[in-house]
């Protein structure tokens, strides 16, 4: 491997492997890929690798079964974990993937005590808690992929409703990774214009309802979770902690106080670069969406009242 800084992606799946091949196009680290299923991080690292003599990037991506490859990464991205098949929710998945990302970060941590942690394991907000609890690093460095793709969802929506491209609309999903989460609509824009300045209500209503049970709409039509979204959002979490870039970005992070909330993971836009989580930004939010957040964290509770980590 080259002496370039590393991002370890845990999970070869759908989501895993999408992240890492990301990433690689990216160019700026090394990758390591690692999954259980013997020969597959392997394999996915190499077709990865030869993609990049196609289009031209450096094959800097190893997968392996083990964690030594991992030593010393900068940041660390746990996909590991069943995904929802067609009638299930995220929360069916706690108790399994549980004891999974419980164990993975044990591992990882072990190797890389310095990292930053990004989960993605669902029950996201849930897995959130279970990362930080096994391992005890700062709430800084432990946080969740959702926001990103939740807010990516909402945006392609709106993107068709209003015939705009999707480069200029600006808006932002906040609460849990669940069907109860926030498109926050009163700060949401088109090309710098308010969203019900060109969309009626009823239209609105219908597209963050679809948002909202996003999820569950790609599981009915693939019989398995997303995974081209979801890995790219994972990366751009990555980019902006590896480069500093200190975007503003929706994701699930610890709250202590923020938006009346305390004590539980759950999604807001936080200040991203080369330490972590920088900083929480507390929008303004209308009465409705402030209880709608509420709402969204009680949803969040019970599923994490069902921990044993
Ligand atoms: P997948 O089944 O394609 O991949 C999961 C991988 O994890 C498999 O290759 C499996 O072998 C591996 N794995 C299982 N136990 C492991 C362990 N102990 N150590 C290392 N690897 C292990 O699933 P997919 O589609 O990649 O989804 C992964 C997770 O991400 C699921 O829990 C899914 O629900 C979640 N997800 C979360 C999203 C979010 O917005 N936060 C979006 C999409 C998926
Ligand atoms: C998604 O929102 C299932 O969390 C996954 O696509």
């Amino acid at each position: 491997m080259s002496d370039r800084r590393k991002v370890t992606v845990v999970g070869a799946g759908n989501v895993g492997a999408t992240c890492a091949q990301v990433l690689a196009t990216r160019d700026y680290a090394g990758v390591v890929l690692v999954d259980i299923k013997e020969g597959l991080p392997q394999g996915k690292a190499l077709d990865v690798n030869q993609m990049g003599a196609v289009l031209g990037y450096e094959p800097n991506v190893v997968g392996s079964n083990s964690y030594e490859e991992t030593a010393g990464s900068t940041v660390v991205v746990i996909t590991a974990g069943l995904p929802r098949s067609p009638g299930m929710s995220r929360d069916d998945l706690v108790s399994t993937n549980e004891k999974i990302v419980g164990s993975v970060t044990e591992q990882v941590v072990a190797q890389s005590p310095d990292a930053i942690l990004i989960v993605v394991s669902n029950p996201l907000d849930a897995m959130c808690h279970v990362a930080r609890n096994v391992s005890g690093l700062p709430k800084e460095r432990v946080f969740g992929m959702a926001g990103i793709l939740d807010t990516a969802r909402f945006s392609t929506f709106i993107a068709w409703e209003t015939g705009s491209s999707v480069k200029d609309v600006q808006a932002t999903v906040l609460g849990g990774h669940g069907d109860q989460m926030v498109p926050v609509v009163s700060a949401t824009t088109v090309g710098g214009v308010p969203l019900r300045k060109l969309v009626s209500e009823e239209r609105i209503q219908s597209m963050v309802e679809r948002t909202a049970k996003g999820g569950g709409e790609l599981v009915n039509l693939l019989g398995t979770s997303a995974w081209y979204a979801p890995g790219a959002a994972a990366a751009q979490m990555v980019d902006s902690i590896m480069l500093d870039e200190k975007r503003v970005l929706p994701c699930t992070a610890y709250l202590e106080g923020e938006y009346g909330i305390d004590g539980l993971y759950m999604g807001v836009p936080v200040k991203l670069g080369s330490r972590g989580i920088e900083q929480i930004v507390e929008l303004d939010l209308s009465d409705d969406e402030r209880a709608a957040l509420q709402a969204s964290s009680e949803a969040v509770r019970e599923v994490v009242g069902v921990l044993t980590t």
